[in-house]
């Protein structure tokens, strides 16, 4: 597995979730989220440009990790791998792409809520899980209950996150980081803005 990444979202333990409507929205997005100090993006195959807008984020952002998101099957992860996505995120679990991403010893960030899902996660070599949607499938008090059979997973809630309870997840020790798209549904300012509040919160917890 690919320690530099799980070590470089650890840093932060915030990652932002962006949907690109169109290509002319990547550069000042990317540019908004590293001014506001975090240079992590999970671009999502949400739409069409996905594929493009990570090939310009590797290319033209160098400082910044970029994943790919909302990866459903294996053709969207090879592409998104051939883009240049340094890890994968998916709302559930597909071992298909776990294999893909074993393979290629890229992070693969799964989704799982039950306790089937995240014993296949675990015999697919997987140990960071996402929690999508974190909020509709009992939050934190979820996630806590199934770590007791579990103690060897940490998780990536996403899903209902925001600045209001960014630190009650990441105030827990099993909250590998925590996943939204809060930050960047605004202009580039806004994001900036609040990737910045993001990242302070999260150093102070
Ligand atoms: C995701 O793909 O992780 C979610 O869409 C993020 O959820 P949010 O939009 O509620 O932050």
């Amino acid at each position: 597995m690919n320690i530099s990444v799980t070590e470089r979202i650890r840093r932060y333990r915030v990652v932002p979730v962006v949907v690109f409507q169109s290509i002319d929205e990547v550069r000042p997005t990317l540019r908004a989220m590293c001014e506001g100090g975090l240079p992590v993006a999970e671009i999502t195959y949400r739409t069409d440009c996905a594929g493009e807008a990570i090939k310009i984020a590797v290319n033209e952002f160098p400082e910044m990790l970029i994943g790919a998101g909302t990866v459903i099957n294996a053709e969207q992860c090879r592409e998104a791998l051939a883009c240049g996505a340094k890890f994968i995120v998916s709302p559930g679990f597909s071992a298909a792409i776990a294999e893909i991403c074993r393979a290629e010893n890229v992070r693969y960030l799964g989704g799982c809520v039950t306790p089937t899902e995240i014993m296949t996660a675990l015999s697919c070599g997987c140990d960071i899980v996402k929690f999508f949607p974190a909020a509709s499938y009992g939050g934190l008090a979820a996630m806590k209950a199934l770590s007791a059979a579990f103690p060897s997973v940490t998780f990536l809630p996403t899903g209902g996150i925001s600045e209001q309870n960014l630190a009650e997840y990441l105030a827990w020790d099993k909250t590998f980081a925590v996943g939204g798209s809060w930050m960047t549904k605004g202009g580039p300012e806004e994001t900036a803005e609040k990737c910045r509040t993001a990242v302070d919160i999260a150093r102070s917890v």
